[in-house]
């Protein structure tokens, strides 16, 4: 870790970290308390600054790998179910990121298409609570945040990170990548202190955040989806319910479904970004304990003792 400043209220980062088990392919900077990947930290920046969130606005915030991709299409089926049904969704032929504008790479399409009254209220971001612009933590808005156990994520992230089209690294040390992590050092890292700023809000303001785990989700899709809705200001009526449209908008934005259409198996996100990600690679397994085929005895006594002492009180499970 280089420390770059020290001055606080820098617009600089304060330290920058290559990750040497990524062949020194992904370069970290860390502003304000957590690590951004290089490519993404001026957008950041940017939006913190400039962006403008209005009331009916709906943010989808997560740390990377916690579920991102299934609550985005989710809340974008839930959205559009007026216009859309399952057979003429967008998703059937769109990655669900690509309906959804990310905050810290499409802030002047989200500028133009609301300048132009083409306001869509779905954005997402992976910014931590802290760095949120100000407008949305001063408005009405919504916020829905998904978190995940923190094993399977850092498998997840593991084989996410090593298969972009920058780094492509083939048998990355997992035990090197595990210990970064440990140290908080991860694309929006450290992952708890990303959850706790969002939980510590959503206690401060319930009725602004909706927390939802992506293990729970899996157990009781249909009551999450029904909670999603409702907190986002589209409730499902008795007359939609009884018709099977909480049903369909499961059966699209299933993993086996979206993993198993052309436009997910193939093609590129963002194609033009030096950061560009197959679209495949957001489907991996979606398998809850995954992990255990990559945690050694060791590993598991150290994150969930880490776990322990930054929960503590707090009634989070990320074990
Ligand atoms: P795995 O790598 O464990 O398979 P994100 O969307 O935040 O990037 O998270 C990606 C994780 O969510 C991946 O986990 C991916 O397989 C899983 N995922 C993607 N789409 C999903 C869906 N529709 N339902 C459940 N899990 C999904």
């Amino acid at each position: 870790m280089e420390p770059i400043a020290t001055m606080e209220n820098t617009l600089e980062p304060v330290a920058q970290h290559t990750c040497s088990w990524l062949n020194n392919s992904m370069k970290l900077l860390n502003y304000q308390g957590f690590w951004n990947i290089e490519d993404f930290h001026e957008g950041a920046l940017l939006a913190q600054k400039t962006f403008m969130a209005q009331s009916s606005d709906v943010f989808i915030c997560s740390y990377p790998k916690t579920g991102t991709t299934w609550l985005k299409a989710l809340a974008f089926a839930i959205i559009t179910r007026e216009k859309f049904d399952e057979s003429s969704s967008p998703l059937l032929t769109t990655l669900p990121h690509d309906c959804v504008p990310y905050l810290e790479k499409d802030l002047k399409k989200i500028e133009e298409n609301r300048n132009n009254s083409k306001h869509f209220p779905l954005v997402s971001t992976h910014l931590p609570y802290t760095a949120l612009p100000r407008s949305i933590v001063s408005s009405n808005c919504k916020i829905v945040y998904i978190y995940r156990n923190i094993k399977d994520v850092i498998v997840s992230y593991y084989h996410f990170v090593t298969k972009l089209s920058n780094t492509r690294v083939v048998d990355a040390p997992f035990e090197e990548a595990f210990n970064e992590f440990y140290r908080g050092i991860s694309w929006c890292g450290p992952y708890w202190d990303h959850i706790l700023g969002y939980w510590q809000a959503s206690h401060d303001d319930g009725h602004k955040i909706l927390f939802l785990k992506y293990e729970d989700m899996k157990k009781d899709i249909a009551s999450n989806v029904k909670r999603l809705a409702e907190f986002i200001g589209y409730p499902f009526s008795n007359e939609e319910e009884n018709a099977g449209v909480i049903d369909n908008i499961i059966k699209l934005c299933s993993f086996e479904n979206l993993r198993n259409l052309e436009v997910n198996k193939s093609g590129y996100h963002r194609p033009d970004d030096p950061y560009r990600v197959e679209n495949q690679l957001y489907f991996r397994k979606a398998k809850d304990g995954d992990w255990k085929e990559y945690f050694t005895d060791e590993m598991i006594e150290k994150i969930d003792k880490l776990m322990d002492e930054k929960l503590s009180g707090t009634g989070l499970v990320l074990k």
